[in-house]
């Protein structure tokens, strides 16, 4: 355990410094990843819905059949904008431990559901519990993190967001296998339901978590905050917080005006930027493979003669190959953040989904058999190889890492607005976008906003590996001013 007794003699500030330059501990993991159950949760149940979709037993119409996919994502929009207010009011913790609870209940209620309707009550259900849970991972990891691990830690998220979607088609897989004839049945209720056991768990961990001490800090619960650092292996006592609390109040603030003083030009810009990126983190087309893929490959891998059931399995294989690559390769987006930067990262990331899903549109426009199969699967794998090192995790790091304090929930929260409302809007487009213009020219089109997203990149997105949270938001207070983004010498480096 990580323990950084403070005296009381530290310069001000010195609070956070001690969560700052702490060592990692097996507590930080642990905290990171019950922060981020909700990820997992959000790529099963996101993931989930396509590999039962053609079982569901209802008269639904195209609309409705359409909501079930896209719904969620739609609903996820709502629950991350609503979660922001909520959690700046109620705390970090008591908002994870609420998406938790709401997981749970929707998918049990998935599984027992009755009519079209529950079903489709349940899924909205669960897409609010994405959003609001989305909205809110990376935030509280980012208010205990050392700032030297921010970035690792956060990366569980985007990691256990992809474990969720491969184990969402290594469930249908199992589940189809074991009962082929049980899928219109028992088979796709089982399949929707498995997402309560992981929510439950969520539940009764979170319960026991720490609430963010950057948030006690600042809604002046200086007690509790102790506490809560002293849980987190940093001893100090309430009157150092109450010292810490005047120091990032000028960090944060500018005394003489309270709305402007939370949303300064350099909250704004990093909320632009954070905003852009998403909606480049989604447009580009990663949930394409994902949430098309059964579908756009199952052809490439079925049999002949093969039953619904069995096409559906040779679908999944194929994506569960593409989710298995999204896991291995988040690892190495891990492994890196924290030394090579968020820039280069992202930036080598949509170069090489600008590249591959060039490789995957010739394959789709030129090739037959086996070698079109060989070539769309490797050029999907290594766009999603990029994403997965570059662009997935980056973005929802950066939501949690740019923005000060007193708005993080709610800033944080818009930006994973923005991202579900893109993430719908693809979802949306892309089969119109396909009947127009086919599938490679679509493919075209997904790779030159690659390159955009490049173009933007290198022009908008400062540094912020190795800098403690508060010195992130000077950065882009300092760009927002006309200023450079790297700071003369670091405040408390
Ligand atoms: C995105 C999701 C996507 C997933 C794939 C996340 O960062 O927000 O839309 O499905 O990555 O791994």
């Amino acid at each position: 355990m990580a323990q950084t007794k403070q005296t009381g003699n530290e310069p001000e500030g010195s609070v956070l410094d001690g969560l700052d330059s702490s060592s990692m501990t097996g507590l930080y993991w642990y905290l990171a990843t019950l922060a981020c159950i909700g990820g997992f949760l959000f790529g099963y149940d996101t993931a989930v819905i396509g590999s039962v979709l053609d079982f569901i037993p209802y008269e639904l119409s195209p609309f409705w059949t359409g909501y079930l996919v896209a719904g969620a994502s739609l609903g996820a929009a709502v629950g991350a904008l609503a979660a922001g207010p909520l959690t700046d009011k109620f705390g970090r913790k008591s908002l994870l431990m609420a998406d938790a609870s709401i997981y749970a209940v929707g998918a049990l209620l998935s599984a027992l559901t009755v009519n079209a309707v529950m079903l489709i009550s349940s899924r909205t259900l669960i897409g609010l519990a994405v959003g609001a849970d989305s909205a809110i991972a990376t935030a509280y990891i980012a208010e205990f993190a050392p700032k030297g691990r921010r970035g690792q830690l956060s990366l569980i998220q985007q990691w256990m967001i992809t474990v969720g979607i491969l184990v969402s088609y290594l469930v249908a897989l199992l589940v189809f296998a074991v009962a082929p004839g049980a899928a219109e049945n028992a088979d796709w209720r089982i399949i929707l339901g498995v997402g309560a056991v992981p929510a439950v768990i969520a539940v009764l961990l979170r319960a026991r978590m720490p609430e963010s001490p950057r948030w006690l800090i600042q809604q002046g619960r200086f007690a509790d905050t102790s506490a809560a650092l002293k849980k987190l292996g940093v001893d100090v006592t309430e009157e150092d917080v109450r010292r810490t609390a005047g120091v990032i109040e000028k960090v944060e603030a500018d005394k003489h005006d309270e709305r402007k003083r939370l949303w300064t030009p350099g909250v704004k810009r990093a909320l632009a930027v954070v905003s852009v990126f998403f909606v480049f983190q989604q447009i580009t087309g990663i949930n394409v493979p994902f949430y098309y893929g059964p579908q756009l490959l199952g052809g490439l891998f079925k049999q002949p003669g093969d039953s619904a059931v069995h096409a559906a399995m040779a679908g999944l294989v194929a994506a569960a190959i593409l989710g298995a690559v999204n896991v291995v390769a988040t690892y190495l987006g891990f492994r890196w953040i924290d030394k090579m930067g968020r820039r280069p990262l992202a930036l080598m990331g949509y170069a090489g989904m600008a590249a591959f899903m060039l490789v995957a549109a010739a394959g789709v426009a030129w090739l037959t058999g086996t070698p079109k199969v060989v070539v769309v699967m490797v050029g999907f794998s290594i766009f999603i190889a990029s994403f997965a090192m570059g662009v997935g995790g980056t973005g929802w790091l950066l939501q949690g890492e740019v923005f000060p304090t007193a708005v993080r929930g709610r800033a944080a929260a818009t930006g994973a607005g923005v991202n579900w409302i893109a993430n719908f809007a693809l979802i949306e487009a892309f089969p119109i976008m396909q009947a127009a213009f086919g599938l490679p020219t679509v493919m075209v089109i997904l790779s030159a906003l690659s390159v955009l997203a490049i173009v933007f990149i290198s022009k908008f997105l400062p540094e912020t590996k190795s800098l403690s949270v508060e010195e992130v938001v000077a950065v882009f207070d300092r760009q927002a001013a006309g200023e450079p983004a790297t700071p003369s010498r670091p405040a408390h480096a």
